[in-house]
């Protein structure tokens, strides 16, 4: 058991091994204890030792979503340490098992510090969360230029606020109808107005609301282009 009951209400809400819950209890418990870094998520962060990771509700959130949509084919914007990419994997693991079919978290890490203890935690984690992932190492604006998947369901955007648009228009072409977009810190982050704009504008086919949790979360559906 963990000191932080929400920790415990989160795993309760998803399915996992024994291992997997584990390490992700003790994976919330140590992002929860750091202290927080306040220069904001920046180009170099200068937070190599911090996770600054998706709070335990938010992943229970994204986990949900992703079981109830049956997504298969993901984009994790900013890994960190790789918490959040063990809910996305669990999921479509889970998801690919059901349907008989294979399924992969595209994630992203441009310190190769983070990106290393990253694949620590899906070691310890176990192949049912590490079969599914496939880390790209570098700056995301290069490393998601090419060899997306055909189909991609789901976008997390949890990163510095000006690279959010830019990766979403390399993943939007990819996005079937249904798709979803989760952004965290939506109402915090002033840099998100790019972003905002884009998925208010019509032409691009996407609704969206915003979710009350801590700093806001935009959920975004690609409905498509509207048929006249
Ligand atoms: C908020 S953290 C991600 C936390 C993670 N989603 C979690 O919940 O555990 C954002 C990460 O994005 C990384 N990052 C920043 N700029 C990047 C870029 N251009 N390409 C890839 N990763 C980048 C940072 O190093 C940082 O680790």
């Amino acid at each position: 058991m963990s000191d932080f009951p929400e920790i415990e209400k989160t795993l309760a809400s998803i399915e996992a091994s024994p291992q997997v819950l584990q390490v992700l209890r003790d994976l919330h418990t140590q992002a929860l204890s750091e202290i927080p870094f306040l220069g904001g998520i920046g180009p170099t962060t200068g937070a190599l030792d911090k996770f600054v990771a998706l709070d335990p509700d938010k992943c229970a959130l994204v986990y949900l979503l992703l079981r109830s949509t049956q997504a298969r084919f993901v984009v994790e914007a900013g890994t960190s340490f790789g918490l959040s990419t063990i809910y996305l994997a669990l999921a479509v693991g889970q998801n690919a098992a059901l349907k008989g079919s294979d399924g992969r978290v595209i994630a992203t890490e441009n310190e190769s510090v983070k990106a290393a203890r990253a694949r620590q935690h899906w070691k310890a984690a176990g192949d049912e969360v590490e079969k599914c992932i496939e880390l790209r190492e570098g700056d995301l604006r290069e490393t998601l230029k090419s060899d997306l998947p055909d189909q991609v369901d789901f976008l997390l955007l949890d990163i510095w606020t000006p690279l959010a648009l830019p990766t979403l228009t390399l993943v939007h072409p990819r996005m079937k109808i249904g798709a979803m977009v989760v952004a965290d810190n939506v109402s915090a982050a002033e840099g998100y107005k790019d972003l905002l704009s884009y998925l208010d504008d019509p032409a691009n086919g996407f609704k969206m609301t915003t979710a009350p949790y801590s700093g806001g979360l935009l959920i975004a559906v690609y409905v498509g282009k509207k048929v006249a």
